[in-house]
């Protein structure tokens, strides 16, 4: 009886879980930064032909939301410097939102002129690390970048804000709550659809994820408006996702192979790696669009390109399974 009773008491429970499961949003959007986050960072400075075939892979694979370059400095980043013929030469991709990287009121000019539909702004939420980025205090830099959403929105562009250094800083240390909560309230009313939180340098951890979007959440800040930007450089990426996707975030930035990192961080490696994380998704039960396979291959095809292997873990068990198999068909 004791038993039958437990066995009704469980099954309540988890016909109750699976009715809130239906109900439960379980699409996730991946943002992938291959192209600008991973290119940036590189010391061979590709082709524009060669980028735009890595970018029809990444289309191809099903990702929907890819930032392909910036229009910052190109003396600062020159890895980039021809993002004017890039985006003109950007294939037409149905259901693709193209992003691209804009510091200022000159790379808006630029931005718009090369005719790219979506834009993301970039400050840090630490001073030392926002002067090494982008040469300004942050007040000069919310200043700038209010300016670019405003032009942006005003244009019928899509506009995200990214805030680098949230969860540590790699010259000052820890970084004050608050003070991102302020910042992330500010780009919001400037007009941003979403803030993606950056962790620049790869400092974090799940509990710290879940305390800073639990103050963040407390402060006002819906979860629809954070993305989540997680650097893999202490191997804890992947694991500040799934604290993020515990507390609502449904939107992460993932770069194919694990490609990325900021030259003015000291320390700053490759993003989460794309296929890591739709690989983990997936067998989830989420929905994020992309197909493992095609993300593999253009993660093989990054590697193929640049020369080098690249770090991400799932992006090396496929390259190896493929050359013991032989089928790696990159060409
Ligand atoms: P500055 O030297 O202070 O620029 O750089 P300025 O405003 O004093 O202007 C000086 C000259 O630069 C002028 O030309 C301007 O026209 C030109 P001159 O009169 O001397 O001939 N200029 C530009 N040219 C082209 N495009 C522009 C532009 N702006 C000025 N947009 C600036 C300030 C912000 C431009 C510079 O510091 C810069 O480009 N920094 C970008 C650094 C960068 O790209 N870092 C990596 C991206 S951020 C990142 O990776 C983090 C992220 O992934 C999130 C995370 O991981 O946390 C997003
Ligand atoms: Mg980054």
């Amino acid at each position: 009886m004791h038993k039958r009773h437990s066995w009704f008491v469980s099954w309540g429970e988890t016909r109750a879980k699976l009715e809130l499961e239906a109900h439960l949003n379980l699409n996730v959007t991946i943002h992938e930064v291959g192209p600008r986050d991973g290119l940036q960072n590189e010391s061979i400075i590709l082709s524009t032909t060669d980028k735009l075939a890595f970018i029809d892979r990444l289309v191809a694979s099903g990702l929907t939301d890819i930032e392909v370059t910036s229009f910052v400095k190109p003396r600062w980043v020159p890895q980039l410097a021809d993002a004017q013929e890039l985006v003109q030469r950007l294939p037409v991709a149905p259901g693709v939102t193209w992003w691209a990287l804009v510091p200022n009121r000159i790379g808006m000019e630029r931005a718009l002129e090369a005719g790219i539909p979506a834009v993301a702004t970039f400050l840090s939420a630490s001073e030392t690390h926002n002067k090494k980025n982008i040469n300004r205090t942050i007040r000069e830099s919310l200043v700038a970048q209010t300016e670019v959403i405003t032009t942006a929105a005003a244009e019928g562009l899509r506009v995200r804000a990214y805030l680098s250094a949230v969860f540590g800083c790699p010259y000052e240390g820890d970084v004050d709550v608050a003070g991102v909560l302020t910042l992330c309230h500010a780009l919001l009313d400037a007009g941003a659809e979403r803030i993606s939180l950056g962790d620049t340098t790869g400092m974090a951890n799940p509990a710290q994820v879940r305390n800073v979007l639990n103050v963040l959440a407390e402060g006002g800040i819906s979860m629809d408006s954070i993305a989540l930007h997680m650097h893999d450089t202490r191997g804890a990426a992947l694991a500040n996702v799934l604290a993020g996707l515990d507390c609502g975030v449904r939107v992460f930035d993932a770069s194919v192979a694990g490609l990325g990192g900021c030259p003015y961080a000291p320390g700053a490696s490759g993003n989460l790696a794309t296929e890591d994380l739709v690989h983990v998704l997936e067998a989830m039960g989420w929905d994020c669009s992309a197909s493992l396979g095609g993300v593999a291959e253009a993660g093989a095809f990054a590697s193929e390109i640049l020369g080098k292997e690249l770090p991400g873990r799932y992006h090396r068990y496929f390259v190896g399974s493929c050359e013991k198999q032989n089928t790696l068909n990159v060409g």
